[in-house]
């Protein structure tokens, strides 16, 4: 173990599976072979401007040609300036010129079992009626369209509906109260706003309506309000002169549009994340580098290929829905699968339904998704035949290593790789990720940049870290897909993000790279446990815990110790065990055999759930205040439900 007295961060869980991609897989791969991916990577390092102008060039479509790559003057980024492009022309019209117009864009299935299909050429047609709609409504170029929807083709067609003429869209994911709706829907001064009559989730209905006349009560900017209908119930409640039905303004429409040519800067989207601290952010998006980013990380990390069934199962209201259920697989031609309701409706197997039914070969999802089928048992998983699958990914947060052999053995059937992609809703897409045709992987690490991602490692002083010690993590160079800017707040744009390291961007999260080259995400910086002047990462902790047969998911955090500046709390679920003193002590001797003696945990706490945030993120801010006795939960002896306090606090 390292010494943490310069601020490093000590690493103490050691994972040595390493795991070779499958031969057959590397045959046809896009990246094909290690100088391949070398090649690129030096490329795009050396020759920054050179490497990208030729992929924007050969990736997108121009109406106008750029002039210059990348302006660069920190913290402000234009890529491809001057050039016009637009988003929807590249996910449409660039694949129907290219003969794809009858290749299938969207397999659709809603959570009672209702299904569609759309066709490149048919997702058109609705992208420009809804386009068309919008205009008639009075949407214009770079007004700001709040979209409040369930999964349904509707939400993609309104995004690059949006795309199409140039308005901004705002997803806010449909769990989001009247409260959050109204705060982003001020924040970012939208002049319309588009939701359902609600939506299907566990079989019962969820108004949305009803949520969002809350919330347009309490935001003035916003002129009209347009709703599909998808459960079609009566009595919904339509506001003379502000609320319009869908079947009535986007299906009457012709259908025929052309994309407006866009520079290549105009605003794509906003998408807010909580951030760890105070108001939610309005992460901004642009046109053309955004969208080169998305496109070329999807046919890397995920080696699409023609005939591929991809399914990436984030909602759109994430930043991974942006990128990798619409503008990423789009671009690229990908036939995807997007499903509208929950994992557990009707039954717990319902995504290996779905994976057998469609013949799913890429599947991509999140970790905290993984565990819920760890603990729903593997039964659910045996009942289907899951031989289509040939790649899996993970995202969101750091995947335990046991996590991810379940995911590798039972859903991968051990002959598919596991991307584990590492990025963030400010990255755009991903940008740290195994190449599933080269990269043997590790369980736990994210292992290696994609071309242009130039990652370092520094202490709180900047100064870079020696390799296998943890530290901040940043990026050294712009990328086409960085964010540009946080909406309304420059300011806390540069002092978030550029300027604890000057001129380079801080992700927030610590990290270590090990002797191979390969990144291990150790979690927010905030995150950090320091126990007697050890700096620990709380997911070294997690995984050791997982890795104890009867314990489902771990979260850990410090609270303050007279002695040793932190103890370790750890809120353990558990399967198949009694939750008593004696299976304490034996997690407590797992984790001392495993990692040790500094990391054994002070308190261990075991929970029906952990609070999770409505992206499924362990709430570890709202942990640390329980386990500093801030916070009371009631009973403690036994099995508590913390998911209970989480469904009372509002995440931002
Ligand atoms: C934060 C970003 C990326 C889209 C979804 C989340 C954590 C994300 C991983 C990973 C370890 C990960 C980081 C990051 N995270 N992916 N593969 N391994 N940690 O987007 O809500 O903006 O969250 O999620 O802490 O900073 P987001």
């Amino acid at each position: 173990m390292a010494d943490s007295s310069s601020g490093q961060i000590d690493h103490v869980l050691i994972e040595e599976r390493l795991f070779p991609p499958p031969a057959k897989f590397t045959e046809k791969a896009v990246v094909a072979s290690k100088a391949q991916y070398e090649e690129l990577y030096a490329a795009a390092r050396d020759d920054r401007d050179g490497f990208w102008g030729k992929e924007a060039q050969e990736h997108l479509h121009w109406f106008e040609p750029f002039d210059t790559v990348c302006q660069w003057q920190s913290p402000n980024a234009k890529w491809f300036v001057n050039g016009k492009t637009n988003a929807s022309y590249n996910c449409l019209d660039r694949n129907i010129d290219n003969g794809l117009g009858d290749r299938v864009a969207i397999l659709w299935e809603g959570e009672p079992g209702d299904t569609r299909t759309l066709t490149y050429r048919e997702l058109r047609t609705e992208v420009c009626k809804c386009a068309e709609g919008l205009r008639a409504l009075g949407v214009n170029q770079g007004d700001v369209v709040s979209v409040y929807m369930p999964m349904t083709p509707e939400l993609a067609i309104t995004m690059l509906a949006c795309a199409r003429i140039g308005a901004v869209h705002s997803v806010i994911f449909a769990g989001f109260s009247a409260e959050s709706i109204a705060d982003r829907n001020n924040d970012a001064s939208a002049k319309v706003m588009v939701t359902a009559d609600g939506l299907y989730r566990r079989g019962k209905v969820l108004p949305l309506k009803e949520t969002v006349d809350e919330a347009l009560a309490k935001s003035p900017t916003v002129e009209k309000c347009l709703v599909l209908r998808r459960i079609g119930q009566d009595g919904v409640s339509m506001t003379e002169g502000r609320d319009v039905w869908w079947h009535d303004v986007v299906e009457t429409q012709i259908g025929d549009l052309p994309a407006e040519p866009l520079d290549s800067e105009a605003p794509l989207f906003i998408l807010y994340t909580s951030g760890s601290t105070g108001k939610p952010k309005g992460i901004l998006h642009t046109t053309a580098g955004y969208n080169l980013w998305a496109k070329r990380t999807f046919q890397w990390v995920f080696d699409h290929q023609e005939d591929d069934v991809y399914w990436c199962t984030a909602d759109c209201g994430w930043i991974t829905g942006h990128s990798y259920v619409v503008y990423g697989p789009l671009s690229a031609g990908a036939t995807c699968l997007m499903y509208e309701g929950a994992p557990n409706h009707p039954q717990e197997d319902r995504f290996w339904d779905l994976v057998e039914k469609y013949k799913v070969t890429t599947l991509y999802t999140a970790p905290t998704a993984i565990r819920a089928f760890i603990k729903w048992g593997d039964e659910h998983v045996e009942k289907h035949d899951l031989s289509s699958l040939r790649l899996l990914g993970s995202v969101g947060e750091g995947i335990n290593p046991e996590a991810w052999m379940w995911y590798h053995e039972k859903i991968g059937g051990k002959n598919c790789p596991i991307v584990d992609t590492w990025w963030q809703t400010e990255t755009g897409g991903i940008m740290m990720s195994p190449l599933p045709g080269i990269t043997s992987t590790k369980p736990g690490s994210c292992t290696t940049p994609l071309p242009g991602v130039i990652p370092e490692i520094v202490d709180e002083s900047g100064q870079p870290v020696e390799p296998n010690h943890g530290g901040m993590l940043c990026i050294a160079q712009p990328w086409p897909g960085m964010l540009r800017g946080i909406w309304g707040d420059e300011k806390r744009y540069a002092e978030q993000y550029w300027t604890m390291v000057p001129g380079k961007y801080l992700t927030g999260d610590n990290a270590r790279c090990d002797d191979d080259g390969y990144y291990w995400i150790m979690g927010r910086i905030d995150d950090v446990i320091n126990v007697s002047g050890h700096r620990l990462s709380t997911i070294e902790v997690e995984s050791a815990l997982v890795s104890h047969e009867a314990v489902c998911e771990a979260a850990v955090v410090g609270r303050p110790d007279d002695l040793k500046g932190q103890a370790i709390a750890a809120f353990v679920t558990i399967r198949d065990r009694e939750p008593d003193e004696e299976l304490k002590k034996e997690l407590r001797l797992h984790v001392r055999k495993q990692i040790g003696a500094l990391a054994n945990p002070d308190d261990i706490r075991f929970t029906a759930s952990l609070p999770k945030t409505r992206s499924g993120k362990i709430m570890r801010r709202l942990l640390r205040d329980i386990a500093a006795g801030h916070e009371a939960t009631g009973d403690t002896s036994t099995l508590e439900d913390l998911s209970v306090l989480a469904s009372l606090k509002d995440e931002d």
